[in-house]
């Protein structure tokens, strides 16, 4: 047997594993330090009541021969895609139920949906931005071609008449940097892919974080994306789901190629590999969607949003340059004294025992910069923010 060598290409560890490993080690050298977690964007707060209570009551239907669930269907359960295709609606997006995949979340299909794409497409990735799109392809053995996010275009690369892609990925609010593609710039990317022939994968995580009405939350609500784009959610942002495991895919019909429906291909993959979301699961995220499970979501998306600010008034304080924070649950900073990404990180880990990503783990343009996230308790981020200033202050 061979191993597919292509697993030679990428870094030997995934980005926050190889970010956990360091504090690993930190943490074995140093048992009496408390290290401050800022680093991967993982929640805190606990979920919201409400899913509680369906959780609960799910858990009460297994028990019961009359209610309990086997198998469910590969796609997910028609009463958790009613309330995704309502949340859609609220938006001016209409969708069809068999449109929207119920997933264990957006990382496993951004990095499984490439089944149902040939080899010889050619990727282009915005750089900076999550390390999933680019690892997923070279593990496939696909060559990526990058586009450059930078402070000059605002993190939010357009189209130009070099762009030569067919899969394209975006991602916005973009992980990262926090920047946020408006309805305007998504039109352009819509036309360019319409006309190519080209499909946007388009990532929309951290949609929850947006509060800007300029600004896209969906791809569909971009007229013609319906012919180009497939959309990845998660319920891990907004909703506390990182460790519940719940996502969706929204795939329309009107995306097709000779003769072959995208739809219809993912549909057929999944049947192949997935058994779905526990029904358990299923019935937690649909109460995100009910009208108090919703109020519940937005009071911890407003703490979220509380601590950026916390962390972006320290920036300031420090004078120290960043964006995001606001649409978004990231920080993204300049290292200060002209530090580069790990070097900050190793500075901050040693100097005040604060955890952060380094910009370099997202791509090239990212080396100098570093990644704070806002998912941290709101006592752990002021004191993360404290040791900080503390540190950068003379
Ligand atoms: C991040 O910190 O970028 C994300 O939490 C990682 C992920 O969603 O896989």
């Amino acid at each position: 047997m061979n191993f597919n060598t292509n697993f030679n290409d990428i870094a030997e560890n995934y980005l926050f594993a190889e970010v956990a490993d360091r504090v690993a080690a930190y943490t074995k050298a140093h048992p009496d330090k408390k290290i401050l977690k800022l680093g991967i964007g993982d929640v805190t707060l606990p979920l919201a009541p409400e899913v509680i209570k369906a959780l609960h009551s799910a858990v009460d239907d297994m028990s019961n021969a009359a209610t309990f669930k086997g198998y469910g269907p590969y796609e997910g359960y028609d009463f958790l895609r009613k309330n995704i295709a309502d949340y859609y609606k609220l938006n001016g997006v209409d969708l069809e139920l068999s449109e929207i995949f119920v997933s264990d979340g957006a990382k496993s299909d951004l990095g499984n949906i490439l089944d149902i794409f040939s080899k010889d497409n050619k990727v282009l990735v915005p750089d900076p931005v999550y390390p999933v799109y680019v690892d997923t392809n070279l593990m496939a053995g696909r060559k990526v071609a990058f586009m450059d996010a930078t402070a000059e275009n605002g993190f939010l690369p357009m189209p130009d008449k070099k762009t030569d892609a067919d899969i394209i990925y975006l991602c916005s609010p973009n992980n990262p940097t926090g920047a946020a593609y408006t309805k305007a710039q998504l039109k352009e990317w819509v036309d360019y892919a319409n006309k190519r022939g080209a499909v946007i994968l388009y990532d929309a995580a951290y949609e929850c974080f947006i509060s800007d009405d300029n600004l896209a939350r969906s791809i569909f609500q971009i007229e013609g994306a319906k012919t180009c784009a497939i959309e990845f959610c998660s319920f891990s942002k907004t909703a506390g789901f990182t460790g519940t495991r719940c996502g969706y895919t929204v795939i329309p019909h009107g995306l097709n190629k000779d003769g072959l429906f995208a739809n219809k291909l993912w549909f057929r993959r999944q049947a192949t590999k997935f058994n779905g979301v526990p029904y358990i699961v299923q019935k937690g995220a649909a109460a995100v969607f009910t009208e108090q499970g919703r109020k519940e979501i937005l009071q911890n998306i407003a703490y979220y949003k509380r601590n950026a600010k916390i962390i972006a008034e320290c920036m300031d304080r420090l004078n120290i340059w960043y964006t995001g924070g606001t649409n978004s649950p990231y920080i993204w900073l300049k290292c200060p004294n002209g530090m580069k990404s790990w070097e900050f990180f190793d500075f901050l880990l040693n100097e005040a025992q604060v955890v952060g990503t380094p910009g370099a783990g997202f791509g090239k343009n990212g080396e100098g910069f570093f990644r704070l996230t806002a998912f941290g308790s709101e006592e752990v981020t002021k004191q993360a923010v404290e040791r900080i200033e503390k540190l950068l202050k003379n």
